[in-house]
């Protein structure tokens, strides 16, 4: 531990034993929070720095103090701990990978910092909230609705099976490794063959080669599963300039109004599953940690979906 923490550390211990109300902001009059969010490359992540944004703004007591990894792990690694050093009253990270980014996340909240995991999980139990949406929820839910359309297409009753493309995200953070799984228990036992899959670690032009290669072996494709909106809007463009576009059915997770909502409204997305940021749950939880509250491990957050047939109400809740 840097003994330049054990006095503060020793305060805040203090302050768990006597009353909540005694909690106070380590510098000054407010408390600082530090956001260390993995990328802003991607409209996602934006937004989710915007909903953190705009919940802090009703709360005038809260200082928001952001870094950018730009998507490399060990600079965010090192941004976790420069919020340490400075001694951040919580910590609220939306982590690159899971195994590189566990130790840096289990030494701030063992060193007396609270901190919130967002969207992306690391390992263990070393921290204080974890916030997300269940992918694996989401993933099955696209498998299943998957299934159904491809089930209708006449061309797949011609030939008996579905062919499908699967584009995951970074395969090394747990929203690919779960909506990978929930997508694939959906399919089980279904007429339906994955012809090729990737990792487009989340990144639309990743996803426009990766797409390139699979409509290049494969002469017939039915189906595209995305991970994300920009991979899927990656994989359209990539069917369009084969001119196989119309033959294909995408389907996506994000949903972002801007983008995957507009891609569904477009007709480019015939369906698209929601995956909410959680940047206003984690200020408003920020705040009931920094108040002394006792919350649960963990938030699991809703999500609706898309198609052209419900999106002008706004879309649906999954099953
Ligand atoms: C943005 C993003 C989103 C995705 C989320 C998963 O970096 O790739 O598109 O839903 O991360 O963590």
């Amino acid at each position: 531990m840097n003994p330049a923490r054990i006095l503060p550390l020793t305060l805040s211990a203090l302050a768990l034993f006597t009353a909540s109300a005694s909690a106070a902001p380590r510098h000054g009059e407010k408390w600082i929070i530090g956001v260390s969010q993995c990328n802003l490359g991607e409209p996602w992540r934006v937004q989710m720095n915007e909903d953190i944004r705009k919940a802090a703004a009703a709360h005038p007591e809260i200082q928001l103090v952001f870094k950018d990894a730009q998507n490399d792990t060990l600079r965010q690694r090192d941004q976790i701990e420069e919020f340490v050093d400075a001694e951040v009253d919580l910590l609220i990270v939306s982590p690159k990978e899971a195994a590189p980014l566990t130790p840096p996340v289990a030494a701030a909240f063992h060193d007396g910092i609270p901190v919130i995991v967002l969207d992306r999980k690391v390992l263990g139990n070393d921290f204080t909230q974890f916030i997300g949406a269940d992918n694996r929820r989401i993933g099955k839910a696209a498998g299943e609705w998957a299934a159904q359309k491809l089930a209708t297409l006449p061309r797949v009753k011609a030939r008996g099976k579905a062919l499908i493309v699967e584009l995951t995200g970074l395969m090394t953070s747990t929203p690919a490794q779960d909506r990978l799984a929930g997508f694939h228990e959906a399919i089980k036992g279904k007429p339906v063959d994955i012809v090729f899959s990737a990792d487009t670690q989340w990144l639309e032009p990743q996803a426009r080669t990766e797409m390139e290669s699979a409509l290049a072996v494969n002469p017939d494709i039915d189906l595209v599963y995305a991970h994300n909106d920009p991979s899927a809007h990656g994989a359209y463009l990539a069917a369009k300039a084969a001119g196989r576009e119309k033959d294909i059915v995408f389907v996506s997770i994000d949903g972002l109004p801007q983008e995957g909502q507009v891609y569904v409204r477009q007709g480019l997305l015939s369906a698209c599953f929601e995956y909410p940021t959680g940047g206003r749950e984690a200020v408003e939880n920020a705040l009931r940690i920094l108040n002394g509250e006792a919350l649960p491990r963990t938030v699991t957050l809703n999500s609706r979906f898309f198609t052209p047939e419900n999106i002008a109400q706004g879309g649906a809740w999954l099953p």
